[in-house]
């Protein structure tokens, strides 16, 4: 058996993947994930990806007594990847206090179990979000952070802040924070990917969504921002490639001592592609058209981001691999393979 790692919200899009990676080069997985976005087939999912099940606990991150009575049980792990949280950024502005709790408490209740049951090591889920709208592009990691835009942000940009201030005075505990950029696609072997629940916020759920015939029209938000062609900007993800940063930040941690104890890094691919673009690319790599209208900007919106990974490249050995065009296209092969088409 290999060092056991937790992976908190592994049945969800970004930890499914990062479960599957994890295993491949041999760790011992345990997921907790209370299923409140996703569901336990999951869990199938990845034994017939890896040929291996991973351990899996069903409950809320916010209940301590259960948490505790988890690291009981489980008391090999050495480490925890810190998905498990809301992220809908609409939600969150109407919903605050919910966001604040899950995502925030969630968090301090792990820091807690990692002092008294002695896990050194975490990584944790951030955002590009908390650079807010940027003043110069591309963003590195010591960009400016600007206020949030949205609660959801804010409980990013907070939890970076409760960890920093706690690895400072913790030294048993280290800390990776990944900032993702946008993360789209799905693994190769379609039986895993992005499901949302209802009407997809992100676009490329919309567009897959709309290509299969699911939604009527995908709107695009504004056609009138200073870009190339007036669409917004951001820097797409393969989710896969953003699943093995998750590996290699974990095995930074595990065995590279030198380390500082608390380290963030940008994980996208360095280059920015605008709402047309991607639409004219997952068209081309598809074959098939996407019914779309330009509408009125979305308010909250910034107009564009993408990451400079210098540092993540060069420091955590990491880069993207995977083109925009693959990316789209086995988002296409996932939404297919959901919905039953040829
Ligand atoms: C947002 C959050 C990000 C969060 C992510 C996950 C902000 C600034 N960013 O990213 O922190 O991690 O959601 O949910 O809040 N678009 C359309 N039509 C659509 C949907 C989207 O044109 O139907 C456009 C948007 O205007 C945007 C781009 O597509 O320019 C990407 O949007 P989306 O996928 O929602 O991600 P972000 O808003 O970038």
């Amino acid at each position: 058996m290999g060092r056991q790692v937790l992976v908190t919200g592994g049945t969800g899009y970004i930890g499914s993947h990062t479960v599957v990676e994890l295993q491949a080069v041999g760790f011992d997985v345990v997921i907790i994930d209370d299923l409140s976005n996703s569901s336990a087939d999951v869990v199938d999912k990845i034994e017939k990806i890896s040929g291996i099940r991973p351990a899996f606990e069903v409950f809320n991150l916010l209940d301590s007594v259960k948490l505790e009575a988890f690291f009981e049980k489980y008391s090999k792990i050495e480490a925890i990847i810190h998905f498990a949280a809301f992220k809908a950024v609409g939600e969150s502005v109407a919903k605050p206090l919910a966001y604040y709790r899950n995502n925030l408490v969630s968090l301090m209740n792990i820091l807690d179990c990692m002092s008294k049951y002695k896990v050194p090591n975490l990584v944790f889920s951030s955002s590009c979000t908390v650079y807010g709208q940027p003043d110069q592009l591309p963003v590195t990691e010591n960009t400016p952070k600007k206020d949030a835009e949205s609660p959801y942000g804010n409980t990013k940009a907070i939890s970076e802040e409760v960890l920093r201030d706690v690895v400072k005075v913790t030294p048993d505990i280290k800390v990776i924070a990944l900032r993702y950029f946008n993360p789209i696609g799905a693994h190769p072997s379609a039986l895993i990917g992005e499901l949302p629940s209802g009407i997809p916020n992100n676009l490329v759920p919309f567009i897959t969504q709309t290509a299969a015939g699911i939604r009527k029209q995908l709107s695009i938000f504004g056609d009138d921002y200073n870009t190339p062609d007036g669409s917004c900007v951001r820097d797409y993800i393969n989710v896969v490639d953003l699943a093995k940063a998750h590996v290699v930040a974990i095995n930074r941690l595990l065995n590279n001592s030198n380390a500082d104890r608390y380290e963030f890094f940008n994980v996208g691919t360095g280059t920015g592609a605008s709402v047309l673009e991607v639409v004219k690319t997952f068209e081309e790599a598809t074959g098939v058209k996407v019914n779309y209208k330009i509408v009125a900007r979305r308010p909250g919106d910034i107009e564009k981001i993408y990451a400079d990974t210098t540092i993540a490249n060069t420091v955590l050995g990491w880069k993207a691999e995977t083109s925009l065009h693959d990316t789209l296209l086995s988002a296409w092969n996932w939404e297919k393979k959901i919905r039953n088409i040829e």
